[in-house]
């Protein structure tokens, strides 16, 4: 099998973020609906799922509609990714796999994975090396711009990975240290772009399809990857692809609105599919934050917000909801 990453296979350019929490199954199959060229798993314990920890090996199933999907593990020991991957490839066998360089959450960098691997490439380099060996698909990488502002090393991290044989990388453009706070550096996007052959991944504040036709504008990336921007709003994907689409003949997307009752059968849809994977107890709790999410904006939101963090069944979600006047709904 070939272990070239080809973006121009994928249908659209724009792609689902990583998130942890959040881009389970169900959340990957109703982006990927809306146009999401590939979509990412949440991040994966390598070292739980080298120990066949039970739980975390439910969060690598994937539905088929899903693909193409890539499942990102994160860790420090380059064994304990090898074995995953050797166990994923035996058993779920996922389009790509990718590697975790850019989490800055503490729970994760106290114990030296995600960002904090930045400040040691030869690791970074080592852990790449074993997966693409022990993979038999292409394996990607994702990173941030540096561990802390004054010490940004994504080039020279993002070339040692080309080297490693890694065959794209995703590049958000924020240190560490910032977190998600102030505007995401796309500089760095364009310069790892202009040095590396693989493809280029741009990554951070894209929220409308104009943002991301000025990112691949100014940075000559490949794809983009959304994140927070997705969070209750699942059609970004199709305006991005419509945006992309007709660069050349209009110069400002008007996102189409789209009506509560399309929204409403999108959560429906969601949710059943939670409740479906998670059982209903943990499937409903889970929804809750996208529930949050989807309502934003609506007139009544807060206050149903408040009384859907109490909801413990589908059915009484779902009634909840539907006090949501649709043609008010739509006046968002
Ligand atoms: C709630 C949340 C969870 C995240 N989890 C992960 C993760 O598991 N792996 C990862 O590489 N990045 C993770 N990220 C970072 C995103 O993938 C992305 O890099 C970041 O949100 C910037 O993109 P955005 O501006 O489009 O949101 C997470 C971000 C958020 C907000």
């Amino acid at each position: 099998m070939t272990k070239t990453f080809d973006p121009t296979f994928l249908k659209g350019r724009a792609v689902l973020a990583p998130m942890a929490g959040i881009t389970d199954s169900a959340f990957r199959l109703i982006c990927r609906r809306f146009g999401a060229a590939l979509v990412y798993s949440e991040m994966i314990s390598a070292e739980a799922l080298s120990r066949r920890h039970s739980k975390t090996i439910k969060m690598t199933s994937f539905r088929e509609a899903e693909r193409p999907i890539a499942v990102q593990l994160f860790g420090t020991r380059p064994a304990a990714f090898a074995e995953s991957v050797e166990r994923l490839e035996n058993e779920i066998r996922p389009d790509y796999y990718d590697l975790n360089f850019g989490c800055p959450a503490p729970k994760i960098v106290k114990n030296g994975g995600g960002s904090a691997l930045l400040k040691f490439p030869e690791r970074i380099a080592e852990i790449a090396r074993t997966v693409v060996k022990a993979s038999g698909r292409p394996v990607l990488a994702k990173i941030r711009s540096g561990w802390e502002v004054g010490s940004e090393n994504a080039l020279e991290v993002a070339k040692l990975l080309e080297e490693c044989g890694i065959s794209a990388i995703a590049i958000h453009g924020r240190t560490r240290s910032q977190m998600f706070s102030g505007k995401a550096d796309w500089e760095v996007i364009a310069k790892i772009k202009q040095q590396l052959k693989i493809p280029v991944i741009g990554n951070g504040d894209v929220a409308s399809g104009l943002d991301a036709r000025r990112m691949i504008g100014q940075t000559g990336c490949d794809l983009v990857m959304v994140g927070r921007a997705a969070l209750g709003n699942p059609f970004l994907f199709s305006e991005i692809n419509a945006t992309l689409n007709s660069e050349l003949r209009i110069q400002n997307s008007e996102a189409p609105a789209v009506s509560w009752l399309e929204r409403m059968e999108v959560i429906k849809e969601h949710m059943a599919m939670s409740v479906a994977d998670k059982g209903e107890a943990r499937g409903i709790r889970e929804m809750r934050k996208h529930l949050s999410w989807y309502i934003k904006g609506i007139p009544g939101a807060a206050a149903l917000r408040q009384e859907l963090m109490h909801a413990e069944t589908e059915e009484g979600t779902l009634k909840l909801l539907e006090k949501i006047d649709p043609e008010k709904g739509n006046d968002e």
